[in-house]
């Protein structure tokens, strides 16, 4: 591979440029070279455990050491340094005790009005105490489940740790999603605690929380809940249920910051974290503590090239996997400052982001292409919030998470805010992984525009066929992950035969994880670009949407709905859009009558999931295409969705005509 010339930037085409790692970023770098790097890989090779043994001691606080690294006995359970004990929370905060990390600050929290507090490592630790001892006053036990339903706040992050502390599993529940979704959570994970605000303030919006949680228990089967604890965000008043709910102040009082981290095994389950599968319910992926702390920590050193004074900003929420190990768990652990951000990209206006990097100096950037892509449309609309308007010279390296980069949005990202100085490294991976998996490094990957380049050392991705065979560079397929890894997914809470099934499939041998994603390898240089899922998920705006989930939203409108299918399609700004075909009990509705039930049914299905899950178009039909035996054809309406004239072969359709009539887009 070789540089691109100065000056011949130009093309669209922009797949088969290469962008090397930056001379000076490779000297200082904790990979400074693809050498180094292949030399990790090889070490990962010729001793896959001694060199996961190696970095688990190198990253790891163990107050009981490990001595098996891998127990493959009962695959897919695989586990990870089974006998050693540790306590994650003491891995992000009592170990920087006593070290020039103990007086840094961890967190540099800029709320959505523009307000900035800091807090130091030993300040964090203390109210992290403070809390964990509230919650053991509340009679939460190690193995505990407590749902945390929380605003991007410090008291946010403070919450999670506490439960890490203490040996409780936390389930972070999205603040955007509905009084449904937390009530599904809660009887799932047999949460005994749900810790929420009274409000959380987004883009100069006040929005609810507290009475959310409310609803959630109103709708029954939450008997296992005992408490539910409410930070103050805001001065408005909320509804006490006496007996059941305590501010933080009241939990807080009297509580001593001191609070002994309770050692766990390894595989003690850490969190769990709800995430879209393909059929109507969502799946609580279960973490371990040992394996997903050494990852975090590793990744914020191999993918970030994290050095101690770097300024780390992940924009995620902590309602996401992204969140859990790049903001309430990595950082930490890395002994990191970072900025958590309350807000929202576009308030008070689309250069909040901008601003926010040259006010604190943020070294290492990591968003979203979907964020990337709204701010790139907003600056070409309005100069003043062209990122020119900043200064962004403290950047170094930059981030992309959740989906695909489109090279458009990645070559405006490496101009404009890296200023054609720093890497972007596209990190792909998922709930499941834990942490990054496929992703360049920094100070050594050879950058392509749209490609997350290569594996991390010690994690074997392959493309194979429908028999799990590995098929040759330069032909797509499907994207496993042939050898276990020490953050991986443990189980589904509570479904360990789902969990079996939706990700080591009988026909691959029943022990190679399957990832849900197409993917393609480039014929020469190896690299791995994703062509995104081939289960029956959505990725809007990086979130992920189950099409069944949505489906089983739009159906329970039993008033109104007979049928429902939900199919994804391209969008320049959100990656894919939602479109839903509906067949109604009543007539098929047309022009103002048509337009009014859809914006009945959008908000029917903010309601039961989130507004996120919103379908963006929706359309009416007398009936659905199907097959004679009665199956929905769906790859027909994923055409129409698209706007594509349909090229399949209908013959199978018991109803051709309804292709006329969902097309016709009134
Ligand atoms: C799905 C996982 C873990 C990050 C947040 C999303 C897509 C994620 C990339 C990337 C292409 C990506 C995949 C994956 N995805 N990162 N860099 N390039 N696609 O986590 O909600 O579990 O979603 O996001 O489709 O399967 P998630």
């Amino acid at each position: 591979m070789t540089a691109p010339a100065q000056g011949t930037i130009e093309s669209v085409l922009v797949e088969n440029r290469v962008f090397p790692p930056p001379a000076s970023l490779s000297a200082t770098a904790r990979v400074g070279s693809m050498e180094a790097y292949q030399a990790l890989c090889a070490e990962a090779e010729s001793d896959f455990e001694g060199f996961w043994a190696n970095r688990a001691r190198e990253h790891v606080q163990w107050t009981k050491p490990f001595t098996e690294v891998l127990d493959q006995s009962t695959p897919p359970f695989f586990k990870w340094f089974q006998d050693g004990e540790l306590n994650v929370s003491a891995n992000c905060l009592d170990k920087h005790i006593g070290t020039p990390v103990e007086n840094k600050n961890a967190i540099i929290f800029e709320a959505d009005d523009g307000q900035v507090s800091q807090i130091t490592y030993r300040e964090l630790l203390d109210r992290v105490g403070a809390f964990a001892n509230a919650l053991k006053a509340q009679g939460v036990q190690k193995g505990d489940r407590v749902l945390i339903y929380m605003p991007m706040t410090v008291e946010g992050i403070v919450a999670m740790q506490a439960c890490a502390r203490i040996g409780a599993t936390h389930s972070v529940v999205f603040g955007g999603f509905s009084a449904k979704a937390v009530n599904e959570r809660v009887i799932d994970a047999g949460a005994v605690l749900i810790i929420t605000a009274n409000f959380q303030m987004r883009g100069g919006k006040e929005l609810p929380l507290k009475a959310i949680v409310d609803d959630a228990l109103a709708m029954g089967g939450c008997d296992t809940v005992k408490k539910v604890l409410v930070y103050e965000r805001t001065q408005t008043a909320w509804n006490k249920v006496e007996g059941r709910d305590l501010s933080f102040g009241e939990a807080l009082a009297g509580q001593s910051k001191d609070c002994a981290p309770v050692p766990v095994n390894a595989e003690h389950p850490l969190f769990i974290l709800y995430t879209s599968g393909s059929t109507g319910k969502p799946k609580g992926v279960q973490h371990a503590s040992g394996g997903y702390i050494l990852w975090a920590k590793m990744t914020m050193e191999w993918t970030f090239d994290l050095q101690s004074n770097d300024v780390f900003w992940c924009t995620a929420d902590i309602g996401w996997i992204t969140g859990h190990t790049y903001i309430a768990y990595g950082p930490l652990a890395a002994g990191a400052t970072q900025v958590v951000f309350e807000g929202v990209p576009t308030f008070p206006n689309a250069g909040r982001f901008w601003q926010m990097i040259e006010r604190h100096r943020v070294s290492i950037f990591y968003t979203a292409p979907t964020a990337i892509r709204s701010l790139i449309k907003a600056a070409d609309s309005d100069d003043k919030v062209h990122p020119r308007n900043w200064d962004l010279s403290s950047l170094r390296i930059l981030g992309s998470v959740g989906e695909p980069i489109n090279p458009e949005a990645w070559m405006w990202y490496y101009r404009n805010i890296g200023g054609e100085r720093c890497p972007i490294v596209d990190t792909f991976w998922q709930t499941e992984n834990g942490g990054h998996v496929i992703t360049p490094l920094p100070g050594a990957t050879p950058l392509v525009p749209g490609s997350c380049t290569l594996p991390l050392p010690g994690i074997v991705a392959q493309i194979v066929d429908e028999t799990g065979k590995e098929l040759p560079n330069g032909t797509g397929g499907i994207l496993v992950i042939s050898k276990p890894w020490p953050s991986m997914i443990r189980t589904i809470w509570n479904d360990p035969e789902r969990f079996k099934k939706a990700y080591f499939p009988e026909e691959m041998g029943g022990s190679i994880y399957l990832a849900g994603d197409g993917a393609v390898r480039d014929a020469k240089t190896g690299y791995f670009r994703i062509t995104g899922r081939i289960d029956d998920v959505l990725n809007v705006s990086g979130h992920r949407m189950g099409t069944m989930e949505i489906e089983s939203a739009l159906v329970s409108k039993t008033d109104l709905v007979a049928e429902a299918a939900v199919v994804g399609r391209p969008d320049d700004m959100t990656g894919e859009a939602i479109c839903a075909f509906v067949v109604l009990k009543r007539s098929r509705p047309t022009g103002e009558e048509a337009k009014q039930i859809a914006k009945e049914l959008r908000d029917w299905v903010a309601k039961e999931i989130g507004p996120i899950a919103k379908p963006k178009d929706i359309r009416f039909g007398d009936n659905l295409p199907k097959t004679r035996s009665g199956k929905i054809m769906r790859r027909l309406l994923r055409s129409i969705a698209k706007g594509e004239a349909i090229t399949q072969d209908t013959s199978t359709l018991e109803n051709p005509a309804i292709l006329d009539q969902l097309s016709d887009t009134h």
